[in-house]
């Protein structure tokens, strides 16, 4: 009987090769492979989790700018944090980090996986991950590039998390964790993409049953995602472009954060029945609708109908505030109404 070569070996010489040579250079990546500084890889780690590496890199720096190691993160105040989280959206992360980063300035960095999964916000991925960069321990991620790449590579249509998993954990290079992991992920972000992949290029285009099998991209199957709910809310604009009147939003509807007053419709009340009460609640005068903005989440989709009304509640410097990418695109109505208006009146002045 003919012995066949145990394809792991080549697998990763392959992608580790590909990876010294076409990696991407990321500002966490600095310093020497599997002892990275762990504040840079642990900030990336979160930042990245809901945002891609293009998207992200720009939020990366300001946060760094503002917070440069651990012990700057957890003496500022939290408004600080979640202001310069401001955009990354799901302020529980930003929320924390801060928590973590007390923890560490008092305990010391975690040096391995449990360590990790013990501070606030840090789950299975994250501890891997800072756990394998920062600290050379063998241990596999799992995220959204590593399921495409494993299910393609293996021809697996629907994988499982435990699938998923026990390929990873498998594959794992056990003399370089850090750069096998990044290794998959970059992959998966340039190369074995979603739905244009370069199998050409790709290092692992001979081991790659889903290839061999002419229809990568049907791996892995599209999941079945949960019904998005569309949710209709107004909200009312007191002040202008500086000063407007702001809330501290309660509950699941971008919770903890500043923003317009805002009020979300019954299932079968008018968006003028809701503007009336919120304006009772606040004791103001509604006035004309600004427009509509649209914000999607990843379980809902929010229509605003932004309203101007009058009231001589405080106002707060939108400048320093935390809001989210809702109340920006609400307070863009002003702005480009009045460029509108701006516009209308260059046009109507006939005596030019
Ligand atoms: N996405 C999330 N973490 C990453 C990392 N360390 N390298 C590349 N892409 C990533």
């Amino acid at each position: 009987m003919i012995a066949v070569p145990d394809p792991i070996p080549r697998i990763r010489a392959a992608l580790l090769a590909w990876f010294d040579a076409s990696g991407r250079e990321l500002p966490w990546r600095l310093g020497t492979e599997g002892a990275r500084d762990p504040y840079r890889v642990w900030v990336a780690e979160i930042l990245l989790q809901q945002t891609q590496v293009a998207r992200g890199l720009h939020y990366y720096d300001r946060f760094l700018e503002a917070f440069p190691d651990v012990q700057a993160l957890a003496e500022a105040p939290v408004e600080a944090v979640l202001k310069a989280w401001e955009g990354c959206g799901y302020y529980a992360r930003a929320r924390n980090l801060h928590r973590a980063a007390k923890v560490i300035v008092q305990d010391g960095f975690p040096g391995d996986y449990g360590g990790w999964l013990a501070l606030p916000g840090v789950g299975p991925y994250t501890a891997a991950a800072v756990a394998s960069l920062a600290f050379g321990e063998a241990r596999a991620v799992n995220d959204g590039n590593v399921r495409r790449v494993l299910a393609r590579l293996y021809g697996e249509a629907r994988p499982t998390d435990a699938w998923i998993q026990a390929r990873a954990d498998a594959l794992l290079s056990p003399v370089r964790p850090g750069a096998w992991n990044e290794a998959v992920m970059d992959l998966g972000a340039t190369v074995c993409t979603p739905k244009a992949p370069r199998c050409a290029e790709c290092p692992l285009s001979a081991h790659c049953a889903a290839l061999a099998g002419g229809t990568p991209t049907a791996f892995p199957a599209p999941k079945v995602r949960a019904a998005v709910r569309m949710v209709q809310a107004v909200a009312v604009l007191i002040g202008d472009e500086r000063e407007v009147v702001l809330e501290r939003r309660e509950g699941g509807l971008l919770g903890g954060l500043m923003g317009l007053p805002m009020l979300e419709l019954g299932p079968d009340e008018t968006t003028g029945e809701a503007l009336a009460a919120l304006c009772k609640r606040l004791n103001a005068c509604p006035g004309e609708l600004l427009g509509q903005v649209r914000h999607s989440m990843t379980h809902r989709q929010i229509t605003l109908h932004v309203y101007a009304a009058a009231s001589n509640l405080h106002r707060q410097v939108v400048a320093t505030a935390v809001l989210s990418r809702l109340d920006h695109k609400a307070l863009e109505l002003l702005r480009t109404r009045q460029e509108g208006l701006f516009a209308t009146a260059l046009t109507d002045g006939s005596s030019v």
